[in-house]
């Protein structure tokens, strides 16, 4: 039997800070209603250069190197993203070329707010039937670029940010012990973020004016994602720690989304368990989606909330509407590697660009020189000549 550890962890925010007091000044707010209503003061903005994938790629490279695993090695890359810049070539496979992970198999998981928890149960999995040795795990969001900025509804809630974690399949018990996958697509209409696919074709008539979504940011239904949430988060974690033969008092940490301190607080009455065992960064980050949880917990770790066999349990809630949770035995200590070998190894992503491109120039080289590789285009060339 195969366990899958977390033996790494990496968070990325981009530097610029958006304070409430910021938003006052650009819609009808104040720090006192959002800091009363959501627990949040601040959140990171991702600049004109940065995109989710680089984001991911950040926080994807810093838990490469706490799990001390060579980016060739990596079997399976999944990012959990509502934010990516391309439908496809996914935000996933971007971060593969970033890193040089030679031999990983990457795709894009749409689980929004849930998507990070969606992830590490799929790749856990993956793992435990032996079907990849190892998989990275990244919950990466540049939420600024989806919300109407307008909308004091929405803007004010939500933040920029990535987090990553490295899983690794061991026989030693511990891991990855039980998750619980849920949706109900009847609450859609709750939380959406449509896509852009507004393409007129009236060549077609009249009805294809507007096929396709007019606005891609998001919509809340506020008052009826909190009640939502706050009746998930406990049944999903009763649930998924009775699967693992835990109880709530076998559990030292719950990080959930980190989406407001009222919702976290509410499910923490209803599971008679104190807030301090949920851990909660949301005044600093504000809601990043699908990065929400593991960039807390890399927070929760640095402040030392987390202990050699101690469980841990994540929990997610989202639009779709999906929820989720797992919980993990927390015992593999990473090795330490030193600040100087750390940034010496960056220089493998450097490498890892140049031979993306050279991959590039290669392509084009071989298409100028070799011509078209269809029996139709040759003839038709061979033709004109
Ligand atoms: N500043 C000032 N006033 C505001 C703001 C704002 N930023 N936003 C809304 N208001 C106003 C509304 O216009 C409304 O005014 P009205 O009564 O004159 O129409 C009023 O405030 C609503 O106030 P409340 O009813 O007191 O607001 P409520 O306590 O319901 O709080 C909130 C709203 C914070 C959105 C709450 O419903 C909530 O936390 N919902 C959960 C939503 C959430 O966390 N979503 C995150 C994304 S989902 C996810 O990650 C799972």
């Amino acid at each position: 039997m195969k366990y899958a550890h977390v033996v790494g962890w990496g968070s990325f925010r981009p530097d610029k800070v958006l304070t409430n007091n910021d938003l006052s000044r650009m819609v009808d707010t104040s720090d006192e209603w959002i800091y009363t209503r959501t627990g949040i003061r601040e959140r990171r903005i991702a600049s004109e250069k940065e995109t989710t994938a680089t984001l991911a790629f950040e926080a994807a490279a810093r838990a490469l190197e706490r799990a001390d695993l060579h980016p060739s090695q990596v079997e399976l890359i999944i990012v959990a993203t509502s934010t990516p810049e391309y439908i496809f070539p996914s935000t996933a496979c971007r971060v593969q070329d970033y890193l040089g992970a030679t031999r990983a198999g990457a795709f894009d998981l749409s689980a929004a707010c849930s998507g990070f928890v969606y992830g590490l149960s799929m790749a856990s999995q993956a793992i435990q039937t032996e079907s990849v040795r190892n998989a990275v795990v990244i919950g990466a969001e540049t939420m600024s670029r989806v919300l109407d900025w307008q909308d004091r509804g929405t803007c004010i809630l939500f933040g920029d940010g990535a987090g990553a974690v490295v899983l690794k399949g061991s026989s030693i018990p511990g891991g990855v012990m039980a998750s619980t996958l849920r949706s109900d697509g009847s609450g859609g209409d709750l939380l959406s973020l449509p896509a852009v696919y507004h393409n007129p074709m009236p060549m077609l008539g009249p009805e294809y004016l507007h096929n396709g979504h007019k606005k891609n940011t998001v919509e809340m239904n506020g008052r009826q994602v909190f009640r939502f949430a706050t009746q998930v988060i406990a049944a999903s974690i009763e649930e998924t720690i009775a699967k693992a033969d835990l109880t709530i008092d076998d559990i030292a940490l719950i990080v959930p989304h980190q989406a407001n301190t009222r919702i976290i607080e509410t499910a923490a009455k209803r599971l008679k368990v104190p807030t301090e065992r949920f851990y909660m960064n949301v005044h600093a980050v504000g809601n990043t989606s699908a990065a929400s949880i593991p960039i807390a917990l890399c927070d929760a770790v640095h402040d030392g909330r987390l202990r050699p066999d101690d469980n841990v349990v994540f929990v997610g809630f989202g639009g779709g509407l999906t929820w989720a949770s797992s919980v993990v035995k927390w015992n593999v200590t990473p090795p330490e590697v030193s600040l100087p070998r750390r940034e010496w190894r960056r220089a493998r992503y450097i490498a890892a660009r140049g031979r993306s491109k050279l991959k590039k120039w290669r392509r084009k080289l071989i298409d100028s020189v070799a011509g078209s590789p269809t029996p139709h285009a040759r003839m038709r060339d061979a033709n004109k000549k």
